[in-house]
């Protein structure tokens, strides 16, 4: 099959490769000349493991290209994803205008009706306003208007292991009224041989936002559970393993810590109660899950604030700056507000993350500094925060970073070590819900 793929970030880039490994034809489209141009210098402009491999594959077996080519890649193809960004708007809505712009686009270039998949995250009932766009053609070669077809299609790939992911879905979702684009979108994903779900658009869109403020809502929940831990003496790790064990829960996103960042939970929870809102309905649950989420890191920082007093002319040292491992992407992570205030209150800072200090460059300048590799960051610090998982922090050598410190003092937003041990070894240690 002939696709495009308009938007060639985290979704649209690791999509497009997997459906050219699929046996498709894929353009991938984008308006960064810098990205395409890195691209096609054989380079990968994200840090996603496996994809590099798979984009070499495939760009040598001619199943994949890469150009800023936008009518081109409209004209050539039959099936059509958007995957452009949907970031926040000032008071949280989701901005579409680069939706709205890629589907003026096919509008104004397409001489053919085309299948227009919407696999960007959008708030339900875009898919209407596509359509609206979409319906506004220049006609075909004679002048007749052309009726492309519009399809949900949420993506639910999460960063750092996208690639896997997207081959080995739990489920695929695609909203559509129309039997034609049904066909297209299961053979489409057939070769996934996965369970795919067709509902109507309506419901498509919906399921996207609720999944991900869902998965939001847990962790919150087993956030404030954890702040009730720290007052009575319970330990989560046991709590969150007691309640995983029950199946209708399941262990997964019940991990206390300094909350959710990244690209897409904080976006998509106040997108989802933006649009509620706008429909009639005041989504409480769901500010309250903000709140909590917004006050672990305020928690978190008054940890740091009782245990080594002022923070003014300290030096700390932060060990991770991803919304979380295995990715070099920092929207939205904990890591920001906490460095900020940080910096704010005096402090100095040294950090270091395994893939992320290229972006870390562009967001905190000249402001910190930026180490190596890991154990540059313990020598001579007031204090040593972990703030991302990252397997090569859980191996550190404990002993020699504890030599290496001015005072002994670790805050693990992350859970990563044991208390016990770790205050066995002389550390002045704090997690996150346990003594
Ligand atoms: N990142 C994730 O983990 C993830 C997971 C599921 C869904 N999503 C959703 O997918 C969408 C894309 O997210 P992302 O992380 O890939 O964003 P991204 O910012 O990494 O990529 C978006 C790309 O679109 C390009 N673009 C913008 N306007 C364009 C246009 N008119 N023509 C061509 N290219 C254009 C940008 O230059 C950019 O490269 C968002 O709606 C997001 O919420 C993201």
């Amino acid at each position: 099959m002939k696709v495009a793929v308009i938007g060639t970030g985290y979704v649209g880039l690791v999509a497009g490769t997997c459906f050219a490994d699929m046996g498709n034809d894929v353009i991938c489209v984008d308006i960064d000349e810098k990205k395409i141009k890195t691209l096609n210098e054989g380079k990968v402009p994200i840090y996603e493991p496996g994809l590099d491999k798979l984009i070499k594959k495939n760009v040598s077996a001619k199943k994949l290209i890469f150009t800023t080519n936008f009518d081109d890649a409209i004209r050539k193809s039959e099936v059509i994803f958007i995957a452009v960004g949907t970031p926040p708007k000032p008071k949280g809505d989701a901005d579409l205008s680069y939706v709205e712009n890629v589907a003026r686009g096919i509008a104004s270039v397409a001489k053919k009706p085309k299948i227009v998949v919407e696999k960007s995250t959008v708030p339900v009932q875009t898919c209407k306003r596509i359509m609206q766009v979409l319906d506004c053609n220049e006609g075909d070669d004679n002048g007749k208007c052309i009726k492309h077809l519009v399809v949900s299609n949420p993506e639910f790939l999460r960063e750092g292991s996208a690639v896997d992911d997207f081959l080995h879905p739990d489920r695929i979702v695609v909203g559509t009224d129309d039997e034609k684009a049904e066909k297209v979108m299961d053979k489409l994903y057939k070769p996934l041989n996965s369970k795919i779900l067709f509902t109507d658009i309506q419901s498509a869109e919906l399921i996207k936002h609720a999944s991900n403020s869902f998965l939001a809502t847990k962790i919150s929940f087993i956030n404030a559970v954890a702040n009730v831990c720290e007052k009575t003496g319970a330990d989560i790790e046991k709590v969150a393993e007691g309640m995983g064990l029950d199946d209708r829960i399941g262990r997964n996103f019940l991990n206390a810590g300094i909350g959710y960042g990244g690209f897409c939970f904080p976006k998509d929870v106040e997108a989802f109660i933006r649009i509620s809102d706008k429909n009639g309905y005041d989504f409480k649950l769901l500010k309250e899950v903000q709140a909590v989420n917004k006050g672990q890191r305020e928690l978190f920082l008054k940890k740091i604030e009782d245990s080594i007093w002022n923070l003014n002319g300290k030096t700390i040292g932060v060990l991770g700056l991803a919304f979380k491992p295995n990715t070099d992407d920092m929207r939205f992570a904990p890591s920001i507000d906490i460095i900020n205030t940080l910096l704010e209150e005096g402090a100095k800072v040294k950090a270091y993350d395994p893939e992320a200090m290229g972006r870390a460059k562009t967001i905190f300048k000249d402001k910190i500094e930026y180490c190596d590799d890991m154990y540059a960051v313990p020598k001579d610090v007031d204090a040593l925060l972990f703030l991302t998982e990252w397997d090569e922090f859980k191996k550190i050598d404990l002993e020699k970073v504890k030599k290496m410190m001015k005072q002994p003092f670790v805050f693990d937003g992350r859970n990563m070590f044991n208390p016990k041990d770790m205050r066995a070894m002389g550390f002045k240690y704090e997690s996150i819900g346990r003594l």
